[in-house]
């Protein structure tokens, strides 16, 4: 079902890069409708979070730099990483809960307008997630977290005071503790608390349909007012709405269960956000492909989701793979889980060390199956397809022979953000390739600066504008990627 890392190395592949002519005469850099836009070309850089707002989630000069120089590279869009729909602090990642927001984010979009002359739309991606604490030290779990319940007591045999009864449980060694504690407990002490979907006791969990649809909604009306061409409701990986179009969400409110009850809320989120901001703001989503977990959702549910959703009007669906909690490798204590670190992880960003398949094109097969499955239906909207694109002929490959509509290139992009331009100048061997190999991705779960492993030590050029490289907080790497130097 998932595969793991091996010691085995995929080599890049070598590549072929096309002049001038052939890139004007291709599929990749043509024009495509999406929803009441036009996309310049095929190409997208899918949404990564690069850690760089304000510790209250407010955009400033690193994170416009940031999109600035994704911009330079003109990509046909650019989606701008997840985004929290709701006012809560949530560190340095975006946030657009509040009309606070609005300015930078407006900034933001004026920066990626001038920086690639207006030729790449900008959407904005939506995200809610659910509370994840770090992990607990076995004393504080014990003494502090556990809820001391009957279950307990009459494992140990023992009556007593909560006090004792927790003492008795911290006495015990680990195996017989974990044979006391229900299954839940156990992945609280040993992974840290995390909300469900499914914890319908809580009453804010239960009340998630009732909330959701007007918080995106919101959103999406303040992504409409700082200039967003469009906004992508994150429906993937680990998160809130994922877990109701998944099929261990469990719940019997009539938001979970069948087909139908999963893609309820997905789909009222949709309504609440189309009546909000009408036809002229681009409105799509990322969902899952396969979740890539034990009892998660596959191919068959991925296509039926993606039918659903564009019957309820969505603009374009972007195809991803994986990147769940279920799975995450432990973390360690005083750290929070990471959906990124197991095996679902690896299938979401795949490195040139995962068994099976190497990386590049790696998922097309998702993205394939989801856009035959919308044609058959008559749906025409595009499918974005992402997961090691990394040359010219495999993005024209993929376009050709129907896997997707337009091709999503992150990693690629973060190690090369004028690859896109390169390649359509036909200045092609210019391009610095991206090695697959996860250091940024090392950085995104420590919630540090992102940047490359290829330019992040190379302070021998200034930075785009002519300044002296800035700097990551610890000092030791540069930000942004220098300039490109055209010899031409
Ligand atoms: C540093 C980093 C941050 C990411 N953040 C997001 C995100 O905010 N939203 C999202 O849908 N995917 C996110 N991703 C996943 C990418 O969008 C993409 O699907 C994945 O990296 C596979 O594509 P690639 O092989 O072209 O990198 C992130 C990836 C990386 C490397
Ligand atoms: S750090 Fe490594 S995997 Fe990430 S973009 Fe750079 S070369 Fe690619």
């Amino acid at each position: 079902m998932t595969s793991a890392s091996t010691g085995a190395v995929h080599p890049i592949p070598p590549a072929r890069w096309p002049d001038a002519a052939e890139a004007a005469g291709s599929a990749l850099f043509s024009p495509l409708s999406i929803g009441p836009l036009e996309s310049r070309t095929r190409t997208w850089v899918p949404a990564m979070v690069p850690w760089r707002c304000s510790s209250e989630g407010l955009v400033g000069a690193d994170i416009i730099d940031w999109y600035g120089r994704f911009a330079d590279g003109r990509p046909g869009v650019l989606v701008v990483e997840a985004t929290g729909i709701r006012d809560v602090p949530s560190g340095p990642l975006m946030r657009i809960g509040h009309e606070r927001f609005e300015a930078g984010l407006a900034e933001l979009v004026a920066e990626v307008r001038k920086r690639s002359a207006g030729e790449t739309l900008v959407f904005l991606q939506l995200i809610d997630f659910l509370a994840v604490k770090r992990r607990p030290t076995r004393e504080d779990y014990l003494r502090r977290f556990l809820t001391i319940t009957d279950r307990h007591r009459e494992g140990l045999e023992q009556g007593g005071t909560d006090e004792e009864v927790r003492e008795a449980l911290l006495a015990l060694p680990h195996e017989e503790l974990c044979a006391l504690l229900t299954e839940r407990e156990v992945r609280d002490l040993e992974m840290g608390y995390r909300e469900t979907v499914n914890d319908t006791h809580l009453p804010h969990i239960a009340d998630l349909p009732r909330r959701l649809p007007g918080l995106f909604a919101d959103a999406a009306q303040r992504a409409r007012a700082a200039g967003f061409d469009g906004v992508e409701l994150h429906l993937a990986h680990a998160y809130t709405m994922a877990s109701f179009l998944s099929p261990r969400n469990r719940r019997t409110d009539g938001y979970g269960g069948d087909r139908q009850g999963r893609h309820r809320l997905p789909l009222e989120a949709l309504s609440a956000v189309r009546a909000r901001v009408g036809g002229d703001l681009a409105v799509g989503c990322r969902i899952l492909g396969d979740e890539a977990i034990e009892g998660g959702g596959r191919i068959d549910d991925a296509c039926a989701a993606a039918c659903d959703l564009a019957a309820g009007g969505m603009d374009w669906i972007s195809v991803s793979k994986g990147g769940k909690f279920e799975d995450a490798r432990q973390p360690r204590v005083g750290e929070a889980v990471y959906p990124y670190t197991g095996p679902s992880g690896l299938e979401c960003m795949p490195t040139v060390r995962v068994s099976g398949p190497p990386p590049f094109g790696r998922n097309l097969p998702l993205a394939r199956a989801v856009r035959r499955a919308l044609r058959a239906a008559g749906h025409a909207i595009p499918v974005v397809g992402a997961g090691g694109m990394n040359s010219f002929e495999l993005c024209e490959r993929a376009l050709s022979e129907g896997d997707c509509d337009l091709v999503g290139a992150a990693r690629q992009s973060l190690a090369d953000p004028d690859w896109w331009r390169k390649m359509e100048l036909g200045l092609g061997t210019d391009i610095r390739r991206c090695a697959y190999t996860n250091y940024c991705e090392g950085l995104d779960q420590k919630h540090a600066q992102v940047t490359c492993r290829l330019w992040d030590r190379d302070f021998s050029a200034p930075d785009p504008g002519g300044g002296k490289p800035a700097r990551s907080s610890d000092g030791k790497r540069r930000l942004l990627p220098p300039p490109w130097e055209r010899d031409d």
